[in-house]
């Protein structure tokens, strides 16, 4: 299998455009995964404080005996941790037992009170997660700035933000984010959004890359260009992100998968045509909840 082509961002640092996702697990199970994805070729691995799985990535990483220069890791700052960036993040390196990352991303814009276990967030009596105002994402960030201008990241950029959040961020940024990580499939294609991160050099990452369940592996139009190419829908959704420049995290602990998500078809200009047709603007993996909200924040306050 060739390397993962890689991009580069906006200060220089190279990242794989296809990238091993995590999901919330027991450390024991991932790691399992972990290292057949790495045998498969991946070199770049998503993961986030709130998944607990740090622990498990960097155990498979030396288990795996490949240098850690070879890996590009990515792990996140979580919400109910906005208060304490500097904290986190070294919980993070310990966690991966790592003196560096190579890409720190704010997970989310919005602050939740600190309770320790992520799960354990406060609601208001609507259901809602009860949010605060302070600290702001500008002032998180301005923290994550600092841990940049260490060293100990070799990017910062930000995830879940829009145009409208994004704005406000640069109103104080000194440090143009590297990467923006967002929800995006042929359902919600964001081009909009992609435009404006062109503009202002920001790569745009997608998770569930896939489509977040199966509906859109079940397009027709996808299973039709799938059975042209000879190839799973999965891959045909993910050949059309590569495509679009963006940069992709499947996950999958299926050994056969895992080979599948980068080994991708070249579509024609045709099926990305109709691939693009697809866009619906709908969210499938973040769903606004009864009371409008999604982790306590409206569509309004989102910019979504
Ligand atoms: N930044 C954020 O706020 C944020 C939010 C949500 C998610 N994420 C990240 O994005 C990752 C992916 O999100 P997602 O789970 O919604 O992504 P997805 O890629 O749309 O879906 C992943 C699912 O697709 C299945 N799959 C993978 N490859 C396949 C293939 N070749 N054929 C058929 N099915 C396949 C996997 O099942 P099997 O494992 O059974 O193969 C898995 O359940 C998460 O793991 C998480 O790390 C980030």
């Amino acid at each position: 299998m060739p390397p993962i082509p890689l991009v580069e961002l906006n200060n220089g640092t190279k990242i794989p455009i296809i990238g091993h996702a995590m999901t919330v697990e027991a450390c024991d199970a991932t790691k399992g995964w972990m290292l057949t994805a790495i045998q498969a070729g991946y070199r770049h691995i998503d993961t986030a404080l709130l998944y607990g799985t740090e622990k498990a990535i960097g155990e498979a990483i030396r288990e795996s005996g490949i240098p850690r220069e070879e890996f590009f890791i990515t792990t996140k700052l979580p919400f109910n941790r906005q208060d304490r960036v500097a904290e986190s993040f070294d919980l993070s390196l310990r966690n991966l037992g790592m003196d560096y990352v190579d890409l720190y991303l704010m997970h989310w814009p919005m602050a939740i009170p600190y309770r320790g276990a992520w799960l354990d967030l406060p609601r208001d009596a609507d259901g809602s997660v009860i949010t605060i105002d302070s600290p702001t994402f500008n002032e998180s960030y301005a923290e994550m700035e600092k841990i940049y201008a260490s060293g100990r990241a070799k990017a910062i950029g930000v995830s879940n933000f829009s145009i409208k959040t994004l704005e406000e961020l640069f109103q104080t940024a000194t440090v143009v984010p590297a990467v923006n990580q967002i929800e995006r499939h042929p359902y919600l294609a964001e081009s909009d959004l992609i435009a404006y991160h062109k503009r202002k050099g920001i790569a745009t990452e997608a998770y569930s890359p896939g489509g977040h369940g199966n509906t859109v592996r079940e397009d027709l139009i996808i299973k039709e260009i799938a059975a042209k190419h000879g190839v799973s829908p999965t891959q045909v959704i993910l050949a059309w992100q590569i495509a679009g420049g963006v940069i992709i995290i499947p996950k999958s602990d299926k050994e056969q998968r895992q080979k599948d998500n980068i080994n991708l078809p070249t579509l024609d200009e045709e099926d990305v045509e109709k691939i693009n047709g697809l866009d619906r603007g709908e969210r499938l993996c973040n769903r606004i909840d009864k009371n409008g909200k999604f982790w306590g924040w409206t569509k309004e306050r989102l910019g979504w």
